[in-house]
């Protein structure tokens, strides 16, 4: 009997985000009686009063997997188990597209969204991880990190050679929400002299004595903050709350908090560039494009062989499978005494302890 698997994004775009809707849709499509419907613009597609749908056939999923973002559009505000009457309108879109499964592409947002839509009106969920911030749990790495941290690179080291030209602070604020696994790897990646990570509260003395040191030495110092850190004591810095969100809380800006506690007492010209959204568009790298066909295509078979629940997961270089409930609303943290932050202090990196 022929399955009709919808196929969402959900929560933040993220580069690899088409090749996993790529390796899903070719991957059922080859495998025979199966049709595959494209749902748009995440859980939204589902909350209106008729669904909103891309049927996709082989040639609408044909020469996307190295493209940036995602043909289906996605929302990071959709929140289908809102209330009652949101919740019988996506069970009856649900029952009109005959739907026998969704595969849902997104973070630990969209994991516990899919997990409690099972839950309330028995749609059948196969979860695929995706995000920019790598902190998905039980999954060592989601695709559009290594895409993230290699633009944040690039722009670190571009500040670096302005930075020493006018010898000066500079500070390069990147995503990750409250997990610091980009701010930790691109810090690395560019040579940063200061990596500041939301699970190391900072001391803004610590961080001054360091940039105070160089600017006799080498006379200019990059710093690297994740958006979640924050001074000991202190708070982490929002930059706007987003009515009815799963998630309704947006980071941003403690790159100029920072300046503000190192300014003043700093000779150097304290400067503050915030990565923003530039971390998540673009064409995602070829490690990025096989890492989501693989797990694109390992979703399509947990669909056939009905194996719901499960969201694809990496572990040890390994693709398999966990169960969505370990995954929603969880998040991957870098724990302070990993192998990454121990080195980096190690050849002399400033954490800001
Ligand atoms: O989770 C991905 C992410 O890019 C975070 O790193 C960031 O805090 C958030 O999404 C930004 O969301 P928005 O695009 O809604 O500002």
């Amino acid at each position: 009997m022929t399955q009709r698997v919808g196929v969402l994004t959900g929560g933040g775009d993220c580069p690899g985000l088409n090749a996993v809707i790529r390796a899903v849709a070719k991957s059922l499509i080859r495998h025979g009686q199966c049709e595959v419907i494209g749902i748009l613009d995440g859980f939204e597609g589902l909350m209106g009063e008729a669904p909103r749908v891309l049927p996709l056939d082989w040639l609408r999923v044909s020469g996307i997997a190295h493209v940036g973002g995602t043909i289906l559009g996605t929302s990071n505000s959709a929140n289908p188990l809102r209330d009652a009457q949101t919740l019988a309108r996506v069970a009856r879109n649900v029952r009109a597209l005959a739907l026998d499964a969704v595969v849902a592409i997104g973070g630990d947002g969209t994991m516990s969204l899919a997990h409690g839509l099972a839950g309330a009106i028995g749609l059948p969920c196969v979860g695929v991880p995706k995000t920019i911030d790598n902190d998905i749990a039980h999954c060592e790495r989601s695709f559009g990190f290594d895409t993230a941290v290699a633009t944040a690179t690039e722009a670190l080291r571009r500040i670096e050679s302005t930075a020493s030209s006018h010898h000066r602070v500079m500070i390069v604020e990147t995503m990750g929400r409250h997990a610091g696994w980009l701010a930790l790897e691109s810090g690395i990646a560019a040579a940063a002299d200061v990596i500041l990570l939301p699970e190391i509260d900072y001391d803004v003395d610590a961080v001054l004595a360091h940039c105070q040191a160089r600017e006799q030495r080498q006379r200019y110092t990059v710093i690297c903050i994740g958006e979640g850190a924050k001074a000991r004591g202190g708070q982490m810095t929002e930059r706007e709350r987003v009515a009815h969100s799963p998630d309704p809380v947006r980071l941003g800006g403690v790159g100029h908090v920072l300046r503000a506690q190192l300014q003043p007492r700093l000779q150097s010209e304290v400067r503050t560039t915030v990565l923003g959204h530039v971390q998540r568009g673009g064409d995602p790298t070829p490690f990025d494009r096989v890492l989501a066909t693989r797990f694109g295509h390992y979703a399509a078979k947990l669909v056939i062989q009905r194996r719901h629940g499960r969201m694809v997961t990496l572990q040890r270089g390994r693709i398999h499978s966990v169960a969505m409930s370990d995954v929603a609303n969880v998040q991957r943290t870098v724990p302070p005494r990993h192998e990454l932050v121990v080195m980096a202090r190690d050849i002399g990196v400033c954490l800001g302890e």
